[in-house]
């Protein structure tokens, strides 16, 4: 029984229990304060226009249609965004106010559980990056002729209201109108393009499930392409100053989705592609459909790290933060496996390459099942997490190994999983225990040793 349930009976009221305001935060002991409870969301519709690099401002109507899980007196949004206008609730004004980085929305009447309802928040202002010394900067990010989204993990509050946890996955249509002469790029499938008098509105929709981290929209000038493979769309933008690198982007997303098919299981998107903007990030994103790579040209194994992500990461999610390697550790070994298919590397190579170094060094510790949320993305996620994989990969052999890998893809496809169900998984397909084995590679503190 919940707490609330509880109290109602102690009241004397039986039955349903009186409406209350949905949690502020999902809980996750890795990123908190992001996340709401009471409700689930179904689909965000982004209307915004961008003023130009003048100003850098924004007006945005933004629509979260959400299914309550509970009676709703009140519920919060995650908005770190400029001021917020007006917000309604099923067409009706409803009471806001701002705490920190929630949005707190009352409706004029409660919301029963089990209803989809739909809040429409009018903003307008100047978004503004998140910086800090742990994630670097993130979310909605100034470039030199517009802006760029990549909010890994909790920035997608910088420019959207949004329950922004990966556990809570939604569609979304971005209809993003610029000044004349920019363009806007975003998820998903590019719709038609709106001329208006000074500006022009793009449209694009992503139609599979999407974590609220994974949104993105670059705005300013690009050199896109535009090919197919195998029935895909692969549409890249590259920002005029990387040029150079707009054939390699697109031939080598290509080439990646030729090859990983086989591997991963069937490329799980409606398109594919990749944006380079200008700002210097130090880092990509394996945003949905579209990754973006923040400020460098990209190298061939970069593009398969991001691209392999839209199996693992992106349609397999995570459901909770601590399970980042499930991400970080599979578009790692992605790239192993890239290097090993022209058979002048293996896998094998590169992981007693690393295994060769000291048991203290950054690549080890922390142990990748719980590197704590200042070690989200250290190099032990990363290279121990690949290096877990191969470990387990030796243990089964390899066709109980890609067939692991292949499940994984086709069980939890556009959902989001666990750690504990990847093990209980490889379990089940390799019919051997691996619980010892796990724990050496992804929780225990000394560096595994091997045979
Ligand atoms: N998931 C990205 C990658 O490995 C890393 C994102 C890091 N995020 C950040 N705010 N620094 O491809
Ligand atoms: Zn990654």
């Amino acid at each position: 029984m919940s707490a609330a349930a509880a109290v109602a009976i102690l009241a004397g009221s039986p039955g349903a229990a009186s409406p209350s305001p949905g949690a502020a935060d999902v809980g996750d002991p890795y990123i908190k304060g992001a996340g709401n409870g009471g409700y689930d969301v179904a689909h965000y519709d982004v209307a915004l226009a961008y003023a130009g690099v003048k100003t850098g401002a924004v007006e945005a109507t933004v629509t979260v249609t959400a299914a309550a899980t509970q009676d709703l007196s009140a519920f919060d949004l995650d908005f770190r965004g400029p001021e917020v206008t007006a917000v309604s609730v099923d067409g009706r004004p409803a009471r806001h106010g701002r705490a920190g980085q929630e949005l707190v929305v009352t409706p004029s009447e409660p919301i029963r559980a089990g209803r989809t309802f739909q809040t429409t928040v009018r903003y307008a202002g100047r978004p503004q990056p998140v910086r800090n010394g742990t994630f670097g900067t993130y979310g909605w990010t100034p470039s030199k002729d517009g802006a760029v989204v990549a909010s890994e993990p909790d920035g997608a509050s910088t420019w959207l209201p949004v329950n922004d946890h990966p556990g809570d996955k939604a569609t979304y249509a971005f209809h993003i109108t610029v000044p004349k002469g920019l363009r806007a790029v975003a998820n998903g499938r590019p719709g038609p393009v709106r001329p208006g008098g000074a500006t022009t509105t793009y449209e694009w929709a992503e139609g599979a499930p999407m974590a609220s981290y994974l949104a993105t929209v670059a705005i300013g000038r690009f050199e896109v392409r535009r090919t197919e493979v195998d029935g895909v769309p692969v549409v890249t933008a590259v920002d005029p100053a990387f040029r150079a690198s707009a054939k390699r982007l697109e031939s080598t997303t290509a080439r990646m989705l030729r090859w990983a098919a086989p591997i991963f299981g069937p490329y799980p998107f409606a398109t594919a592609g990749g944006i380079v903007d200008d700002p210097k990030l130090g880092y990509a994103l394996e945003t949905q459909e579209r990754p973006l790579y923040g400020g460098f040209a990209p190298d061939e194994g970069f593009i398969v790290h991001e691209m392999a992500h839209q199996w693992f990461g992106n349609s397999v999610g995570l459901a909770r933060w601590q399970d980042i390697w499930l991400n970080e550790g599979f578009a790692t070994y992605a790239e192993w496996l890239w290097r090993e298919r022209t058979g002048r590397d293996s896998a094998e190579k590169i992981f007693k390459r690393y295994h060769a170094q000291p048991g203290g060094s950054p690549i080890f510790r922390p142990p990748p099942g719980a590197p704590g949320a200042g070690k989200m993305f250290g190099f032990s996620v990363y290279i121990r997490g690949a290096m877990a994989l191969h470990a387990l990969r030796k243990r089964v052999g390899d066709k109980a190994f890609f067939a692991v890998l292949r499940a994984w893809t086709a069980e939890h496809r556009h959902s989001t999983a666990t750690t504990p169900q990847f093990v209980a998984l490889a379990e089940r397909v390799s019919g051997q225990r691996l619980t010892a084995l796990f724990q050496a590679w992804l929780y225990a503190e000394t560096k595994p040793r091997i045979r």
